[in-house]
């Protein structure tokens, strides 16, 4: 451990010292990420920050000189000096299932997982496909591939078999983590058995040599001889001690597949060096961490959020996680608010929707509990209406707690723009301000930088530690997404407000990106798993306001016969193709969509129609076909 590292969380930064910080990231750019990464514990110390640059062919390029790993990072320096401190603390969803994991304990589960992988042949830079539920395993494996210099991409319990087969197949995943079956709720979901049907589906491309199957439930499943194997019984081989590979900074930590407005999911790949830092750095500071803070982040691990503040934030920093594997609500309101209480939670992030959700329950759940132990709310996914933001923070946090909403993205690796705990004053419904470091611009249609008070195209002017590299295996299809929109910036694919002060207002995605509940869903995925069906023509799907999921999903598809056709089809494209979240609320039969002369979908006009919002439609004789816009709208009528 050759150089001391910054104790986060040592002091909570004053208003005063975090503009200090914004200054100096902002006039000394290189020396402050310099300083920035000796949170970390590096092998060798990097000796310059970024290289990056956004002309050409885009090069995202942080502390290149360095060498750490990661799981050395979220472990064994936190067990050199707090072996007993709990590192995690694991809930199941049904009553008593609680395990309390010690630094100690931790470290010696990744490393006998990580040797299970060294002994199936995983080599750095292999992928490791990790398909789990929210169990301590699946923080365990992700670490432990860390460990190993493994490529980690955690797919959603949600995907269908189709959806992860062509994860598996672009990662060429050569192990895979799954559950036997994995409980929400009521529901079982097979998670093996679809897995087993999603290796079929990749045929000859299947690059997965074993499965390693994880006993959540504990009911048995089919198992194939020689390709899968019992976690429990692979791990009890194994020593507590692994050695650590020696990683450099540029090196991919994981691989995570998002939605764009074009094409199949992109598989964001996201360093060691630079995420770590961001993860450590952000954590830190928008949380203001304390050490004897418990983080709770009720993210998924197969998201973002999951990645950067249940796992390598927290852990980087020697935090301790709550992991919960249940629903808010199950199997009765408040049930997060128990868990709070029982684990004496001081930090909670979860996203607008689940307090949307909790807002409309009775107001006696949430004041029945106690949250004393709260300090800092946060949420994250989509905006948080000014309503919602006070329900929060009166209900929940009682009226003592800072409440940051925090906008950021897959690309992004963490949070971007917030009001940081005890830093920045926030206004409810917006984002607020930039972090140090981020140098967020607005750009008007014309690629041009506004200044002051104004509304455009959220982009970033330069690269910031935590930013991804590439896409995996198509790094032009990286440069064309967020390069080329605006020159020499990283386009977001939002649109913002920014008032005369600087505080950002998000006011959503300006491509064809849709958020359900914070789960992004690209348009094109959804009219390519509704085009399977052999009766369809075409489809649009678009995105519409959302009382509680913040937008809905709507499909109106042209069917091959008119009258015979049945929409669930439609339903089940979705299902088998994406997944069962992405289902939409609404299919409209149409006869045909309003299209330019030349062809081109107007799905401006769908999304008004669609949201019942029939003012401005603007001028209608460009369409090839004008009088399908009444059509449509009596369709939407219709089916009110
Ligand atoms: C998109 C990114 C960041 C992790 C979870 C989602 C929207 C995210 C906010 C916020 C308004 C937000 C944006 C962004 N978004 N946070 N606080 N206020 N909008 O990550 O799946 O990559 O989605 O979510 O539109 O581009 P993601």
């Amino acid at each position: 451990m050759s150089e001391a590292f910054v104790t986060p969380g040592e002091a909570t930064l004053s208003a005063g010292q975090y503009d200090d910080m914004v200054r100096s990231a902002h006039s000394q750019t290189e020396a402050f990420w310099l300083q920035q990464s000796r949170r970390l514990t590096w092998q060798t110390p990097p000796s310059q920050a970024s290289r990056s640059d956004f002309l050409n062919d885009v090069r995202i390029d942080w502390y290149a000189d360095g060498f750490l790993n990661a799981s050395e990072n979220c472990l064994d320096r936190h067990v050199a000096t707090h072996p007993d401190k709990t590192a995690l603390i694991w809930e199941g969803q049904d009553d008593g299932q609680r395990e309390v994991l010690s630094y100690r304990v931790l470290h010696a589960r990744v490393c006998r997982l990580a040797n299970v992988l060294r002994r199936l042949g995983v080599k750095k830079g292999d992928c490791v496909a990790i398909h789990l539920p929210m169990v301590a395993e699946g923080i365990i494996a992700m670490l432990a591939c860390a460990r190993i210099g493994a490529i980690h991409v955690v797919l959603f319990g949600g995907f269908s078999a189709e959806g992860l087969a062509e994860r598996l197949t672009d990662s060429a995943a050569v192990v895979v983590l799954t559950a036997d079956v994995a409980r929400r709720g009521d529901k079982r979901i097979p998670s093996k058995t679809t897995m087993d049907d999603a290796i079929t589906r990749c045929g000859a491309a299947s690059r997965v040599r074993h499965v390693l199957v994880v006993p959540v439930t504990g009911v048995s499943v089919p198992m194939q001889a020689g390709r899968d194997l019992r976690y429990e019984d692979e791990v009890a081989r194994e020593a507590e001690e692994c050695p650590a590979e020696r990683m450099n900074a540029q090196d991919p930590l994981f691989l995570l597949y998002t939605s764009g407005s074009t094409g199949r999911p992109k598989g964001l790949v996201h360093s060691t060096g630079g995420y770590l830092t961001w993860a450590a750095f952000t954590h830190a500071v928008v949380f203001d961490h304390k050490a004897d803070d418990i983080f709770w982040c009720t993210a998924d691990t197969s998201w973002i959020t999951g990645h950067t503040y249940v796992v390598y934030g927290p852990l980087a920093n020697g935090g301790t996680i709550v992991v919960y594997e249940g629903l808010p609500s199950w199997p009765e309101p408040g049930r997060w608010w128990d868990v709070i209480d029982r684990n004496g939670v001081t930090v909670f992030y979860t996203s607008p929707t689940v307090v949307r959700a909790a807002m409309r329950e009775d107001d006696t759940v949430v004041r029945s509990r106690s949250l004393k132990s709260l300090r800092i709310l946060g949420t994250v996914g989509e905006p948080i209406s000014p309503e919602a933001w006070h329900w929060f923070h009166d209900e929940v946090g009682k009226g003592r707690c800072a409440v940051v909403d925090t906008w950021w993205q897959t690309e992004t690796g963490g949070v971007m723009i917030t009001a940081a705990a005890g830093c920045v004053v926030p206004r409810p419904g917006a984002a607020s301000r930039p972090l140090p470091g981020v140098e967020a611009v607005l750009l008007d249609a014309q690629g041009t930088e506004i200044t002051g008070a104004g509304e455009g195209l959220l982009c970033m002017a330069r690269s910031w530690p935590g930013q991804a590299m590439s896409i995996w295996q198509d790094h032009d299809r990286f440069r064309q997404t967020y390069f080329t929109t605006c020159p020499g910036y990283y386009f977001t694919g939002d649109g913002a407000r920014r008032e005369e002060d600087g505080y950002y207002w998000i006011t959503g995605r300006v491509d064809d990106v849709v958020n359900v509940s914070g789960h992004r869903i690209g348009t094109a995925e959804i009219e390519d798993a509704v085009a399977t069906d052999h009766e369809v023509v075409e489809s649009a799907a678009v995105g519409i306001p959302h009382d509680l999921k913040g937008q809905g999903l709507v499909v109106f598809v042209v069917p091959r016969e008119q009258g015979v056709f049945d929409p669930e089809a439609v339903n089940r494209a979705i299902a088998a193709g994406v997944g069962r979240y992405a289902v939409p609320e609404k299919i409209y039969v149409v006869r045909d969509l309003p299209k330019t002369r030349s062809g081109k979908i107007v799905r401006r006009l769908l999304r008004k129609i669609a949201a019942h919002d029939l003012e401005g439609l603007g001028d209608l004789s460009t369409l090839a076909d004008p009088e399908i816009v009444d059509e449509l709208i009596a369709t939407v009528k219709a089916q009110e």
